[in-house]
């Protein structure tokens, strides 16, 4: 009889000591960036977590700042003209934001990876493809030519490259653009990181390759414990990939909720005007864009609820009080996990 000594000293498995903690913190993040007009406040006071294994879809229409939270986490940011007044940046419990160029940088690639919407102009057009990805693993790992060439044929593979080691050697012009997309899935995993924010990245794909591109991801995602950060302006994207979603307007978040959930009790006027935005095949020639107006001068963001002037609940507190993300519950005040919802009428827009 095998008797297991629960009391044992045994070495923790790989993350364990982490258990619980997020790998990733956003804490009330604020980055601005300094404009001809003024002050334009880009990011005004973010919270959001990730933890391994987890995908956040971070949503919003264009200039929400969903990629300059990104750009600031992952230490690219421009500065000037940007600039980061307030928050925290926690990566496993330590604060990004304090530490050194060097330590960052033996983040960046290592343990927090990017992909971006356009693999083309991330890609060098004179190298080869097998060129690329080996660099990883010839800076960073030291590995010989020959053997940085076997594992990039590897990685071409992992990420569904047909014939990947007769293709090793071409450039990236000659793959298409779902195929490109994948090469920068496989740079991004090179080292394999424990979190990465994919911005955007099927956006320049016709819809097929999207949905593929897409699966591919969220697949390698699961088989390597990852955290994801997806971000898109794009619902359909993420309903079947994301656990969670934090919808953002003028640098806020304005809802956060677990992805289904979300889909079908929206608990904000501005998701709902998103949702009854997406086309639906049983609604042809209807109007699509259910939102009215256009987001905020950034430089100048309105009083109170910064949604203010295009939301059709409106009310005076909404043009004076800023709302916070007030926590969302069941009609009864049961509790619903994970949701919240910066609207002061919340309660009408989810059970009314
Ligand atoms: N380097 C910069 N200098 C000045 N303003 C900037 C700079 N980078 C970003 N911004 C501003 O910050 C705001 C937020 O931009 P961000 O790129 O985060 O939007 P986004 O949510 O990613 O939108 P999209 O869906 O279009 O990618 C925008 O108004 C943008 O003009
Ligand atoms: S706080 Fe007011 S303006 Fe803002 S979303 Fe809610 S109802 Fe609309
Ligand atoms: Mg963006």
């Amino acid at each position: 009889m095998t008797i297991i000594d629960e009391t044992a000293e045994s070495p923790a498995p790989d993350g364990a000591q982490d258990a619980g903690r997020p790998l990733l913190e956003v804490r009330d993040l604020h980055v601005e960036f300094s404009t001809r007009d003024g002050v334009a406040k880009a990011v005004n006071g973010v919270n959001y977590s990730v933890a391994a294994g987890e995908t956040l879809a971070v949503l919003g229409e264009s200039g929400s700042g969903k990629s300059v939270t990104a750009q600031a986490i992952m230490g690219i940011l421009d500065m000037p003209p940007g600039r980061i007044p307030k928050g925290e940046i926690l990566f496993r419990g330590q604060d990004m934001l304090k530490m050194s160029g060097e330590e960052r940088r033996k983040i960046r690639g290592n343990k927090i990876a990017m992909i971006f919407q356009d693999a083309l102009s991330s890609l060098n057009p004179v190298l080869s493809v097998g060129y690329q990805l080996g660099e990883m693993f010839r800076v960073h790992q030291g590995l010989s030519k020959k053997e940085a060439k076997a594992k990039s044929i590897e990685l071409m593979d992992r990420v569904k490259i047909p014939a990947a080691a007769a293709r090793v050697n071409d450039y990236p012009h000659q793959f298409s653009g779902g195929m490109r997309q994948r090469i920068m899935i496989a740079m991004a995993l090179a080292l394999e990181p424990d979190l990465i924010i994919a911005d955007e990245p099927t956006t320049a794909l016709d819809v097929t390759v999207q949905a593929q591109v897409m699966d591919l991801l969220a697949e390698l995602q699961r088989e390597y414990h990852m955290g994801l950060i997806l971000i898109t302006h794009d619902l359909g994207v993420v309903a079947d990939v994301a656990d969670k979603i934090a919808v953002m307007y003028a640098g806020r978040i304005v809802e956060t909720a677990p992805v289904h959930e979300l889909y079908k009790r929206p608990a904000h006027p501005y998701t709902k005007g998103l949702l009854e935005s997406i086309p639906r095949l049983d609604q042809k020639g209807q109007e699509l864009y259910a939102i009215k107006g256009l987001p905020p001068n950034l430089t100048r963001i309105p009083s109170g609820c910064a949604f203010n002037p295009r939301c059709p609940q409106a009310q005076d507190i909404c043009r004076t009080d800023i709302p916070q993300l007030f926590p969302v519950t069941e009609q009864d005040g049961g509790e619903l996990a994970g949701r919240g919802s910066a609207c002061h009428f919340w309660k009408e827009t989810i059970h009314g």
